[in-house]
């Protein structure tokens, strides 16, 4: 199915299960411990071996030799698969970093061994007993010292726009901001590390893994193993977050395929949590520079943000701009984006790449700039309010409620009380509130899925798509029921397996609306068949409590499928009207915080996001998606930061006691309220996502906060108490 034109009037819009607030129908699963993740996958009749990964202990060079004779016969081995026994391998297309193979080393932590044993503490061990050579080379580690020999990145990137004169308009501006804000290299730390189980059949390989993307890894692994993509099955229902850290192979697919070869045995290789960071991809650092200039009645006549980050040779920029171009209002405009290369690990994708580190730094420029105005933050947001994309006039936005969520939110809130910078203080705390728009463009990406009616009646839904966490079972249950007039319990939903039709997968947060699309598109083919094979109508024909209706004709569906039962199987295929029309998400954050006027240390007291993001397919599911982001934008503003060793060229603080991620009793309240809106550009649905848009914005609401609490600015995160401490109030 091509969608190319707003959606009208459709069966979704029953919302008779779509839209309603319905439990994740994987929670049992999940909360027994019965739903089996990637490295749990069991056969009793399979020995399963273990491998244990090896990383490269410099950040750029060679290997010149690898002793691997005291680990061959430690107890246990059965085996050990070096980067140097298999030479050069074909690098997936989608990876910056090669992920095994061949003697040049790209970052630190890549893999350049795996030795596997019959227990994984016997394969751990004898880890420990590899032996390697290396010619190291010197690297550029450090963003702010090669921002200087930062070029203009690959043009498919659009690094830069301007629309106006920007120079003229800010020199003679009649009030100007002209700061630098900065974001450090963070890390997706999601729960369930990256592991794989492979196991051969002749040519023909299974992977049990942990994939946001099915198609792109199974594509992306067979050409590194050098097989057909026909011979490999990939296998990922369950996935224990993501956040972009899996959207691409990783090396212990890799790794466990090249083991399981060489053993011949089924093998299982998770990444060790200290070498996740450094071994996979992060997001990178950015350095951003804001320029605004307005009206003394607030009109932004002037706006440019330039961002510089860095990444390996043939890496992207962190797209940190992107927001800028679409959130306000103002005649006169820039963007450029600049890219270092530095020799860390790949930088990439990171839960909303470019709005989220973008915003942390635009929003607080915008606040800075409605207090040198006099004006308040909320107004001057609204004043600068665009329904059209400001680089091109002529392209409005599909439907845009940001003025919508900043005046409810304000009202929840209690905006209205929020005294002047320093002045609220209830005992040693310094307490304050604060707001940022939260923006996120609206991606589809092309979703495929077969629907199956048995003479049970009961509707089975396949797709390759992913379920990371998000509630992707249940909203594509939720459509099925929709769409062929059943309960949720006649609906079955298999996912995760690259034998099923491809689909949009889960990322960009295009998940939920692409995924459910094509089991519209696939459902539609399946109402067709049943009311052909029926001899009805399809113009009026209803789907209802399990039955089929035309006239007064009544079938039930369990009938209607035959002893052979129906299918269903089609794509939903996207048009111009991404480009037509800017599809965008939107929102407000507001946080109250509290910081100890002693030592500096934050605690955030409540935090509400107002979200419009068009048809919210689940309350329930789509709010588990926006606390986490706001979760995530907590430990953005106030702990997360990857320390770059700047000279040997990694991360030092690569597990999960060094890089401080928020606990619960960091996070004392939060509100999620979701604007009642349908945008029929978007699809069928008339959804768009919000996994994402969670995040834009919060720690810029915290940061906002934090500088109304005690009147100290903080312009580079995370916002730790060393930064606040000199500057706070003396205490009285
Ligand atoms: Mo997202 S960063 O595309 O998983």
């Amino acid at each position: 199915m091509q969608f190319d034109t707003p959606a009208t009037s459709n069966p979704i819009d029953q919302l008779k299960v779509v839209g309603k607030p319905i439990h994740r129908i994987d929670g049992e699963l999940k909360t027994t411990g019965r739903a089996m993740y990637a490295y749990e996958w069991y056969d009793p009749a399979v020995r399963y071996a273990y491998g244990y990964p090896v990383g490269a202990a410099i950040a750029k060079g060679h290997v010149i030799f690898i002793d691997s004779a005291a680990a061959k016969t430690a107890p246990g081995v059965l085996g050990v698969v070096t980067t140097l026994d298999v030479g050069d391998l074909e690098k997936g297309k989608l990876n910056t970093a090669k992920l095994f193979g061949g003697s040049e080393i790209q970052h630190y932590h890549q893999a350049i061994a795996v030795v596997v044993a019959e227990t994984f503490e016997q394969a751990c061990a004898a880890a420990a007993l590899i032996k390697v050579e290396y010619a190291a080379e010197k690297g550029a580690f450090d963003l702010r010292a090669e921002m200087t020999h930062a070029r203009t990145p690959d043009p498919s990137t659009e690094p830069d726009s301007s629309a106006g004169d920007f120079q003229a308009a800010f020199d003679t501006a009649a009030v100007t901001l002209d700061a630098e804000y900065s974001t450090p290299d963070q890390s997706h730390s999601m729960m369930e590390p990256h592991a794989s189980i492979a196991a051969w059949d002749g040519d023909k390989v299974t992977v049990w893994t942990s994939s946001q993307m099915i198609d792109w890894w199974r594509t992306d692994l067979a050409t590194t193993l050098g097989i057909d993509k026909e011979h490999v099955h990939l296998m990922s229902p369950f996935i224990g977050g993501g956040f972009g850290g899996k959207l691409f192979l990783r090396a212990d697919a890799v790794l466990a395929a090249l083991a399981a070869k060489a053993i011949g045995r089924p093998v299982k290789v998770a990444l060790p949590r200290p070498m996740i960071p450094n071994n996979t991809t992060h997001r990178p650092a950015t350095i951003q520079r804001i320029r605004i200039g307005a009206e003394h009645d607030g009109k932004i006549t002037a706006i440019a943000h330039e961002s510089w980050s860095g990444d390996l040779p043939g890496g992207g920029p962190e797209t940190a701009v992107m927001q800028t171009r679409l959130l306000y209002a103002g005649e006169n405009r820039m963007t450029a984006m600049k890219l270092a290369t530095l020799d860390l690990p790949e930088g990439n994708a990171m839960r909303a790449p470019g709005e989220a580190p973008g915003l942390m730094a635009l929003e607080i420029a915008i606040d800075e700039m409605s207090e040198k105005l006099g004006i308040d933050p909320i107004e001057f947001r609204i004043k600068n309010d665009t329904q059209v994309d400001p680089e091109n006039p002529e392209r409005p936005f599909s439907h845009r409620d940001l003025v919508g969520c900043l005046t409810l939110g304000a009202e929840k809130f209690g905006w209205a009380e929020r005294a002047r910078p320093g002045a609220r203080r209830q005992g040693n705390w310094l307490v304050g509130i604060g707001v940022a728009a939260a923006f996120r463009n609206n991606l589809v990406m092309p979703s495929g899925a077969r629907v199956k009616l048995d003479r049970d009646g009961v509707v089975t839904v396949e797709t390759d798509m992913t379920d990371i966490g998000t509630g992707s079972y249940t909203i594509i249950a939720q459509t099925a029921a929709e769409m062929m007039g059943v309960g949720m319990d006649k609906v079955a939903v298999q996912l995760g397996d690259s034998r099923f039709p491809v689909s949009a997968g889960s990322g960009g947060q295009f998940g939920a609306n692409s995924a459910t699309s094509g089991v519209y598109a696939a459902c539609v083919k399946l109402r067709e068949a049943v009311s052909s094979k029926l001899g009805f109508n399809s113009a009026d024909v209803v789907f209802e409590n399990g039955d089929v209706r035309s006239g007064n004709r009544i079938v039930p569906l369990a009938e209607a499928a035959g002893e052979d039962g129906l299918v269903g199987e089609d794509t939903m295929e996207w048009g111009d009207l991404t480009k037509t029309h800017q599809q965008s998400t939107f929102g407000a954050h507001f946080v109250e915080v509290g910081v100890d006027i002693a030592t500096g240390e934050t605690r955030i007291r409540r935090m509400l996001a107002v979200c419009a993001a068009g048809r919210i397919l689940n309350p329930i599911t789509a709010r588990s998606q926006v606390i986490g982001a706001m979760t995530m934008g907590a430990g953005g503003a106030l702990s997360e930061e990857l320390a770059v060793d700047t000279r040997h060229g990694f991360f030092v603080n690569h597990d999960l006691a060094g890089y401080e991620v928020p606990v619960h009793a960091d996070i004392p309240h939060q509100e999620v309220i979701f604007m009642d809106e349908t945008d029929p550009y978007s699809s069928p649905m008339k959804a768009k996502g919000v996994g994402e848009l969670g995040l834009c914005g919060v720690s810029a609401a915290i940061a906002n906060a934090i500088y109304n609490a005690t009147g100290v600015r903080v312009r580079h995160y995370p916002i730790t108490l060393d930064k606040l401490i000199g500057d706070l109030p003396d205490v009285a």
